[in-house]
């Protein structure tokens, strides 16, 4: 049996095409394997956000000539966002003949043909656009929570951002087409779905129909035996009222809302194209804490953007002070080539920008910290995945809010706690992680199998 091997760099969206790469190889008779000895295909599913990640791929893919000389059956290939850029193409074109398939982020179903092609010799095969909705199959990294994409592409064009380019237009699947694939993972057993899309906030627009994301949680909130709802990302600007209504009322939707800032200065912002000002992202903050107080916010930030002064940056450390981020995603600008950013004048050296990610980091460290220790004494729900990595004495899962929490096993198999949605009382808060006994009267009284009635709408709970 032919075995094959995927490494997914970037955002959670490669991460769901993976899974689809790995359901067509399985039902083509492949298997997977984590040894790359053993391996027939090796897939690099790339991300093209940054410079640093595309660099690293290259000279792993490099690495494998020598395996490939000794097994001239194996076969190399490079799929997701660095093949949707001409220049990667050419590069892989002309420096990189140990490469034998190319596909793009449109194109993955095509992946059976382009197997059988690849076998007499190099094959490229990138569509810029024109990804069909079909219904292809997955093998799913998880089985408890699943990734659901509700959108392609997007239309934001951040100057900064190669993601417009590499993914194309936005476009909203069918919301029919989304609950049959919630349905599907409810029905073998999934509890948490997390919806993807670049910008989820204007899902709907461009399907003729009277739908918007809010009214897409609605429906997803009533697909029985789905217990969590997360989605990502919200572009600022489009946080609408009817969400964070949504958000407020719909009992699976979970307490968390990563709404990426990118940088606190008015003018820098403004040359992003992120079409908000520091001001209103505040007053959508303080908006959303109003309706909803135990919400966790977690944010991106790039720091060094061309022309970013100190004091610009510092601005960015005070609205990290000021919001009080649990986390945060903090990166150091990367020109992207064919970017409006990447043409400006007044690039920032390499040095500075090192710097004022250290100085960012050491900053969003301390607020983490701060905002972990609210957890103190508090009873929070959490659904368990398992055995903790550390101590297999120990399990773990997540609050509503996306903090990891690691508790004694109470009793029994761990495999019988795993899917249940269990009240933990923190006792020791660390800045990633909390840790905690189980509630067991709260448990027993209330959450048999899982249920969440009984000690849920607790004000106390996260
Ligand atoms: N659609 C999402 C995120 C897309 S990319 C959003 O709008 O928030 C993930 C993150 O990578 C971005 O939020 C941004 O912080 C970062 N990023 C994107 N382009 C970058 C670049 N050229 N240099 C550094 N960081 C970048
Ligand atoms: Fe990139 Fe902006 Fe689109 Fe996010 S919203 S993917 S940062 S262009
Ligand atoms: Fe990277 Fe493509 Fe995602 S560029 S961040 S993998 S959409």
């Amino acid at each position: 049996m032919k075995k094959y091997l995927i490494y997914t760099y970037g955002c959670q969206m490669n991460a769901r095409d993976s899974e689809t790469i790995a359901g067509i190889l399985d039902s083509l008779g492949y298997a997977p394997t984590e040894n790359e000895r053993e391996a027939d295909l090796i897939l690099f599913n790339t991300c093209s956000v940054r410079e640093n990640p595309e660099r690293k791929i290259y000279g792993k893919v490099m690495q494998l000539r020598q395996l490939k000389e000794e097994k001239p059956g194996l076969l190399i290939g490079i799929c997701g966002c660095m093949p949707q850029q001409e220049i990667e193409r050419e590069r892989i074109q002309s420096k990189h003949p140990e490469v034998d398939l190319v596909f793009g982020t449109h194109n993955i179903s095509r992946l059976p043909e382009l197997l059988e092609e690849a076998k007499d010799g190099r094959i490229i095969e990138v569509w810029s656009e024109g990804r069909e909705d079909a219904a292809l199959p997955a093998r799913r990294q998880d089985d408890l929570k699943a990734f659901v994409n509700i959108m392609y592409g997007c239309n934001n064009f951040c100057s900064y951002c190669i993601v417009p380019y590499t993914r194309g237009r936005e476009k909203s699947r069918e919301p029919e087409a989304i609950l049959e694939e919630v349905q599907e993972l409810a029905a073998s057993g999934y509890k948490e779905i997390t919806l993807l899309g670049q910008n989820v906030n204007s899902y709907g627009q461009g399907l003729g129909r009277e739908i918007d994301f809010a009214e897409l949680l609605r429906l997803v909130n009533e697909v029985e035996g789905i217990e969590r709802i997360r989605f990502t990302t919200s572009h600022p600007k489009d946080v609408s009222d009817r969400l964070i209504e949504a958000m407020a009322t719909l009992p699976k939707v979970c307490e968390h809302l990563h709404l990426p800032l990118q940088a606190g200065s008015d003018r820098i912002l403004a040359e992003m194209n992120r079409r908000y000002t520091k001001a209103q992202y505040l007053d959508l903050v303080a908006k959303i804490r109003r309706q909803i107080p135990q919400i966790a916010l977690s944010t991106d930030l790039i720091v060094g953007f061309p022309t970013e002064t100190e004091e610009e940056f510092l601005e960015t450390l005070e609205m990290v002070r000021q919001v009080e981020y649990e986390s945060a995603f903090m990166f150091a600008y990367s020109p992207r080539v064919g970017t409006k950013a990447a043409a400006m004048s007044g690039q920032v050296p390499e040095e500075v920008k090192r710097n004022r990610l250290n100085r960012l980091i050491a900053v969003q460290n301390e607020v983490s910290a701060k905002v972990s220790k609210r957890y103190l004494g508090k009873t929070c729900e959490v659904l368990v995945e398992g055995a903790s990595p550390k101590d297999p004495g120990e399990l773990t899962g997540r609050t509503r809010t996306n903090k990891t929490v690691i508790f004694p096993l109470p009793h029994g198999e761990i495999s019988s706690w795993k899917g249940k949605l269990v009240p933990v009382k923190i006792t020791r808060a660390l800045t990633w992680t909390l840790h905690g006994v189980l509630e067991e009267e709260a448990y027993e009284t209330g959450a048999e199998g899982g249920s969440r009635s009984g000690y849920s709408g607790n004000g106390s709970l996260q």
